[in-house]
């Protein structure tokens, strides 16, 4: 059985100035799968995860090679739109950050972005995406209440709601529960693992068993390379490279 590829880098480098941040990485991810990008602080995971919805685009001198593919396309061509890519590759950042409007508001922030403002299409949206950000119950009798009167846990999933409200087909999430408490943490960890089923997911986490917990391959980074790439399980307990083995052992990171 052949595996689909959702997103890829080929002969990916990338500098900030003179700085080169991203080192010849080639790397392949499966579709409806979750991947988890470890390695040391500042080794380039949230540099090498914005690549795939340009979000580095902003940063002054900033210089990518090599290609990005999301469904075997470039998505750095010059007919790319970036709006139209944020729509299929969503983000979710490591601190909550709801716009200060009512919860509904900030689930439908996209949609009314797109000009959408049919009533029973936002209300059905909202109710589904609170839904799958396992957030309804908790909140659907204040909806029209401030996003930020939530606590963190519940406005991280306010934002992977709101994310999920554009119907995307990737979750970009940069240590997302990272400022959140434990049982936040496990809600937002099972939400991840009830969301693969319909979405590509890349979680930046410094939190190795947060890796073994939620994702299905690993890949780690080290120095702006990509060390080793395999299935979570593989990478955890037979690592190929001495460099894996020695950080999953805590010998350094
Ligand atoms: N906007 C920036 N300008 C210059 N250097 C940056 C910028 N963002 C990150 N870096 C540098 O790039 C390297 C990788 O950073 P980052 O991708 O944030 O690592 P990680 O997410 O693994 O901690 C670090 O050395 C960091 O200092
Ligand atoms: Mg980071």
């Amino acid at each position: 059985m052949s595996k689909s590829y959702k997103l890829a880098a080929n002969d990916v480098n990338a500098w900030y100035g003179d700085f080169h941040a991203i080192k010849g990485i080639n790397i392949a991810l499966e579709e409806k799968a979750v991947t988890a990008f470890i390695g040391p602080s500042g080794c380039g995971k949230s540099t090498f995860l914005r690549l795939f919805n340009r979000m580095n685009d902003y940063i002054d001198g900033f210089r990518l090679e090599g290609e990005i593919l999301l469904d075997q396309k470039n998505i750095y061509k010059k007919d790319v739109r970036v709006d139209e890519l944020r729509k299929e590759v969503g983000m979710v950042f490591q601190k909550p950050n709801p716009f200060p409007k009512t919860i509904f508001e900030n689930v439908v922030y996209g949609l009314r972005i797109q000009g959408v403002s049919k009533k029973k299409v936002l209300e059905e949206t909202v109710e589904r995406s609170l839904k799958q950000a396992a957030l309804w119950e908790e909140v659907k009798d204040k909806l029209h209440k401030s996003a930020l009167a939530l606590s963190g846990g519940q406005q991280q999933r306010l934002c992977i709601a709101r994310a999920l409200a554009i119907e995307p087909t990737v979750l970009l999430m940069d240590e997302p529960a990272s400022a959140l408490d434990p049982i936040s943490t496990t809600k937002i960890e099972d939400l991840i693992y009830e969301l693969k089923n319909q979405y590509t997911i890349v979680i930046v986490t410094h939190n190795m068993q947060q890796a073994g917990r939620v994702s299905d391959h690993t890949a780690f980074f080290l120095s702006g390379e990509l060390v080793e790439h395999s299935k979570t399980k593989t990478l955890f307990t037979s690592p190929k490279d001495k460099r894996t083995q020695n950080y999953i052992t805590g010998r350094f990171g």
